[in-house]
């Protein structure tokens, strides 16, 4: 019987990754040709749409480094880990979090052009974030060699980073306090 970590399912969800990624692509061409008046609000959506699906990479991803730790390298459980774990981050974080960045840099530019105390310190905590994805994806590169070498409850601890700057970042962009 045919598993999720055999080839062709992961090729389904790479296919459906693509297809999900050229389908907004000529989305936000298509809106930018039909120039809307509300073209800002739709790029707002298609903003919003990005956060969720890489903030929900960012919160799953550590739980299962944490999980993953516990399993014996070379084991069927670390291996389907692994697999999870690289479909997790270049089907579904790397494109939302291209996405998120692309229609949030049209945002901060056509309405605001970069001016703002609330835009700089929410641009400076993506960064922030942005550094949390890269250093996830480095321990993806890490378990897939079985070279990880920290404990369950570092990853625990790592499980609230994206939490607090996601916290941070959402009142920022909605009070807007300075
Ligand atoms: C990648 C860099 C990003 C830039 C340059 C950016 C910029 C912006 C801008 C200019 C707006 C419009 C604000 C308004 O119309 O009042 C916006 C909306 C929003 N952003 Fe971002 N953003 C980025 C990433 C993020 C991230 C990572 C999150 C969440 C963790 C986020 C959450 C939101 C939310 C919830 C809104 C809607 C706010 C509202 O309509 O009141 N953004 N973003």
């Amino acid at each position: 019987m045919e598993k999720q970590t055999d080839a062709r399912p992961g090729a389904y969800a790479r296919r459906r990754a693509h297809f999900a990624l050229i389908f907004f692509a000529l989305l936000a061409v298509g809106l930018f040709a039909w120039n809307p008046e509300n073209l800002y609000l739709w790029i707002k959506a298609l903003h919003i749409i990005a956060v969720i699906s890489w903030m929900a990479g960012l919160f799953y991803m550590p739980r299962l480094f944490i999980y993953h730790t516990d399993a014996e390298p070379g084991s069927a459980q670390s291996e389907t880990f692994k697999v999870m774990e690289r479909r997790l981050l270049k089907i579904i974080m790397n494109p939302a979090m291209m996405l998120t960045w692309i229609f949030g840099l049209y945002l901060a530019w056509s309405v605001y052009g970069f001016q703002g105390g609330w835009l700089h310190a929410k641009i400076g905590l993506v960064v922030l974030l942005t550094g949390v994805h890269m250093f996830f994806s480095r321990a993806v590169r890490d378990f897939a060699a079985d070279r990880n070498r920290r404990s369950a409850r570092y990853w625990r601890f790592m499980n609230e980073a994206p939490t607090a700057l996601m916290i941070l970042i959402v009142i920022l962009v909605v009070v807007k306090p300075f």
